[in-house]
């Protein structure tokens, strides 16, 4: 009789032919940085999420560098917000001021620095505003200077998150005019308009003002465009690619791990992560197991690399089972 059961028979066999890993060095966290001093502010959806000031951002890029993950994604919230988004490529922005505290104090830990205008601007939206409508081509300029900017103050890795078109290329060749060549750009390629982000806007202060975002981000329902988008963006230029959300796109992120041979990023994103803590502190699931369970499935659908804000948690446990 043929026995799967041979295999499943201890911890020692199981781990013998255990198929997918996850490693410290392919998480990435989220951190976010409100422009201000003295800050620890808990992001009341996100529970263990504190938007952090520059002058206290020690206290949790000491356990970052202590968990031995590879490095962080920046979100700045500035304190002035206008049409333009102007303080997102301010030299002297919160993002700035962040990217260049934590290169010179935490030079091993990358710094990946999220490209958008929605954090910056007062109407909410990921690019220029022009009688209601979201129009591309305005923005692109604008996100080439943030992008530009980010760079000068010490980014590692350009992250654009705001599903223009045509904006790898523009960010792209902006990097090269200034000296950039060698930064990479990793672009949240196939970015869906997903209910998942509700936490995250909380903890960014980023919700549109009017309207929402499906104009630009995509449509849940479709896979092949997803695919379209990956493509478009590696034309363009750039050097890694992701999925996002993950959990509800597992699908997606297999066919992009078949279809193109760039390094792959998935964004477990907030609500993802939010469910868990409800759930796991109305006791109803078992945090721990939970949690590696879907970075687990998100690794064996094909991600290189994961950005999770349960990263910390994540190592601290991979340590623990070594
Ligand atoms: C901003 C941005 C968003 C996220 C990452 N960058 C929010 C949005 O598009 O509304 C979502 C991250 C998360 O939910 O964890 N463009
Ligand atoms: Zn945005």
């Amino acid at each position: 009789m043929r026995r799967f059961r041979r295999l499943r028979a201890s911890e020692s066999i199981r781990r013998l032919v255990r198929e997918t890993h996850i490693e410290k060095s392919s998480l990435i966290y989220p951190i976010f940085i409100e422009e201000g001093e003295n800050i620890k502010k808990p992001v009341d959806s996100m529970p263990g999420v504190f938007r952090w000031s520059v002058d206290r951002l020690g206290e949790i890029m000491e356990p970052v560098r202590a968990s031995g993950i590879s490095g962080v994604l920046l979100f700045g919230i500035p304190a002035h917000k206008d049409p333009l988004g102007t303080s997102a490529y301010d030299d002297n922005g919160v993002t700035q001021n962040a990217i260049r505290k934590i290169k010179s104090e935490y030079p091993g830990t990358l710094v990946i620095a999220d490209v958008c205008l929605c954090e910056y601007t007062d109407h909410g939206h990921c690019g220029v505003v022009e009688n209601g409508r979201i129009v591309n081509d305005l923005t692109l300029p604008l996100l080439a200077k943030e992008a530009v900017s980010f760079a000068k103050a010490g980014a590692d890795i350009i992250a654009p998150s705001d599903m223009m078109d045509g904006r790898v290329a523009a960010i792209r060749s902006a990097l090269d005019n200034e000296g950039f060549e060698d930064i990479p750009i990793l672009s949240y390629s196939a970015k869906f308009a997903s209910g998942y982000y509700s936490p995250f806007r909380d903890a960014a202060d980023s919700a549109p003002c009017f309207g929402d975002r499906r104009t630009y981000q995509m449509d849940c329902a479709n896979g092949r465009e997803a695919m379209r988008e990956i493509r478009d963006d590696i034309e363009e230029g750039a050097d890694m690619v992701m999925v996002k959300p993950a959990l509800a796109y597992l699908d997606l992120i297999r066919r992009a791990k078949d279809s193109f041979d760039l390094p792959l990023a998935a964004y477990n994103v907030s609500g993802e992560y939010s469910m868990v803590k409800a759930a796991a502190a109305m006791g109803w699931i078992d945090e721990r197991r939970i949690v590696m369970e879907n970075l687990t499935a998100i690794k064996r659908a094909g991600a290189d690399m994961i950005i999770t804000y349960h990263a910390l948690d994540a190592a601290g446990w991979l340590e623990e089972d070594r």
